[in-house]
């Protein structure tokens, strides 16, 4: 049997233990309640929560979703039920699942992530925390994820709430995601998630305005998949943080090229809006390949396509956790 397990955080106290490396992206599965009537789960590496704010959103206007070539744009505006209703409706659900969820939270200030975090920390059935700092559809959505020091500072709040595996998910609209990515990785998360979507639009021809009801949204789809693998790539060249890659991914292919670029996991998303059984089909194609190319192990083939590091390419991890006390 091929093995597809993946340890994400080895050396991390609670760890992060996976069956195979395919989760759900975060605001494409729900919480994974609906799912759970249509196919078995629990087979799923595991499952991102959408994003959890303090109090319960109604999300933006409609449209919230269009088509593009190749992806589809969202504003969906983080809607949904709240941490309290998570706590006392959600978690309990999850904490019979075998699959690990992990809880993705979003936020206005550094102290309502820092809160969600506190709440969040010990729940049963939450294996994690993925700090969504890169919403491109709320007003300030973006703050924390383009600014190294900002996203630095948010981190290191989070990091004091919790000693739960913590993962900041990146968006790709930055000028250089390896200062951002390293800031984050010296504030004490202990994985990234890379990436998000791109704010993007569309007009509708007919009424002369914005497809979308908040005018812009997010663009994911196979049209992000080079952005991204693009940004694994430089991010696993550079840093060592494990690294869970998002953006585009419909196949077994996309996954293998995720982990060559250097990849530990892969989230996959706007495919299961084609195929809800998108990620299930890719973890049993994933096992076939495995098994035709003589791959044992997934893991060994983590970082594959990367060049052999020099010293002159590592971001000074000094000088980060120089920023990091200047905070
Ligand atoms: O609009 C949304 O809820 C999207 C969230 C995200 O991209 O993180």
């Amino acid at each position: 049997m091929p093995n597809l397990t993946v340890e994400l955080l080895p050396g991390h106290k609670r760890g992060l233990f996976l069956s195979n490396p395919v989760l759900t992206a975060s605001g494409t599965f729900g919480n994974g309640l609906e799912y759970a009537k249509v196919f078995d789960i629990q087979l799923l590496g595991a499952i991102v929560s959408k994003a959890i704010t303090l109090r319960p959103r109604r999300g933006n206007a409609q449209p919230r979703i269009v088509e593009t070539a190749a992806g589809m744009l969202n504003s969906i505006g983080l809607q949904n039920i709240g941490i309290e209703a998570i706590l006392r409706d959600v978690a309990p659900l999850w904490a019979t699942w075998r699959v690990p969820v992990i809880a993705n939270i979003a936020g206005e200030s550094i102290a309502h992530y820092a809160e969600l975090a506190r709440r969040l920390d010990g729940t049963p059935g939450v294996s994690g925390i993925e700090v969504n700092v890169s919403c491109p559809n709320v007003e300030n959505g973006l703050e924390f994820g383009t600014d190294p020091k900002a996203a630095s500072a948010l981190t290191y709040a989070v990091r004091r709430e919790t000693d739960m595996p913590l993962l900041v998910k990146l968006g790709p609209n930055v000028t250089d995601i390896v200062d951002i990515a390293a800031a984050v990785a010296n504030s004490g998360a202990d994985a990234l998630t890379l990436i998000n979507t791109f704010p993007a639009m569309r007009i509708d021809i007919q009424t002369r305005r914005p497809a979308l009801g908040w005018g812009s949204g997010g663009l994911s789809g196979p049209a992000l998949k080079p952005i991204a693998l693009r940004m694994v790539y430089q991010v696993a060249r550079s840093l060592d943080i494990p690294i869970v890659g998002c953006g585009g991914i419909v196949s077994a292919e996309d996954t293998i090229e995720f982990l060559m670029a250097g990849a530990r996991a892969v989230q996959v998303g706007t495919a299961t809006f084609r195929n809800p059984r998108a990620p299930l089909d890719i973890i049993e194609e994933l096992e076939d390949l495995m098994r035709r190319q003589g791959v044992d192990d997934l893991q060994g083939i983590v970082g594959a396509a990367l060049p052999a590091r020099r010293e002159s390419e590592t971001v000074d991890a000094a000088a980060s956790e120089r920023l990091r006390q200047r905070l």
